[in-house]
């Protein structure tokens, strides 16, 4: 089954700057993703977009939400058209007329299974988190305090261990730290206060 999007234009650019407000947003989050393991998921990623872009990027509140949408919604259509994963949501975006940037992240968050390279920082940021976070989550499932003294070396040593997690790309998590130009270790470190927030 290809996912592959075979274009890397998506949305107009007269729509720049639009988003979904944040109740519309979380409308068309509950009605389209019904698995809770999703839902948290999502929610991590997004909560994670918009704290780099609060406090690593500096951009303003408006922008931090395109950030944290373009979270939210990345998988939006997971959950229930698998093989339409991620067409489904970008032509949804695309009709209510949502920032080119936001559907480019989206498309963008997977280069390897959408066949569309990330550009941005958005972009990019959204390619690292999506994995790596992913992981994270999977060990304070199996740690007693969860996140709590979750260091940077447990992770790293999860990170070598190819059976744990086995459904998180090692390969994408290199790629998309490549890509952002970060280091791996800054980005765990970033992550793990942050996501621990998340319920
Ligand atoms: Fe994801």
């Amino acid at each position: 089954m290809s996912l592959l999007l075979h274009r890397d234009m998506f949305g107009i650019p007269a729509n720049a700057g639009k988003v979904l407000s944040r109740q519309e947003a979380e409308e068309l989050f509950s009605l389209w993703v019904l698995n809770p393991r999703l839902q948290l998921h999502m929610k991590q990623v997004a909560h994670l977009m918009k704290c780099w872009a609060a406090e690593t990027e500096g951009l303003t509140d408006q922008d931090q939400w395109r950030w944290e949408m373009a979270g939210l919604l990345h998988d939006a259509d997971w959950d229930q058209w698998p093989s339409l994963h991620c067409k489904k949501i970008i032509q949804e975006l695309e009709e209510r007329n949502v920032d080119p940037e936001i559907i480019h992240a989206i498309a963008s968050h997977g280069p390897l299974h959408f066949g569309v390279e990330p550009v941005t920082k958005m972009d990019k940021m959204l390619y690292a988190f999506d994995e790596l976070s992913g992981l994270l989550h999977a060990y304070a499932l199996m740690r007693p305090g969860g996140y709590d003294g979750m260091e940077l070396k447990g992770v790293k040593k999860r990170l070598k261990e190819k059976s744990f997690a086995a459904n998180v790309s090692r390969e994408d998590i290199d790629d998309a730290c490549n890509r952002a130009e970060i280091v791996l270790d800054d980005l765990i470190t970033f992550i793990i206060p942050r996501q621990a927030t998340v319920k």
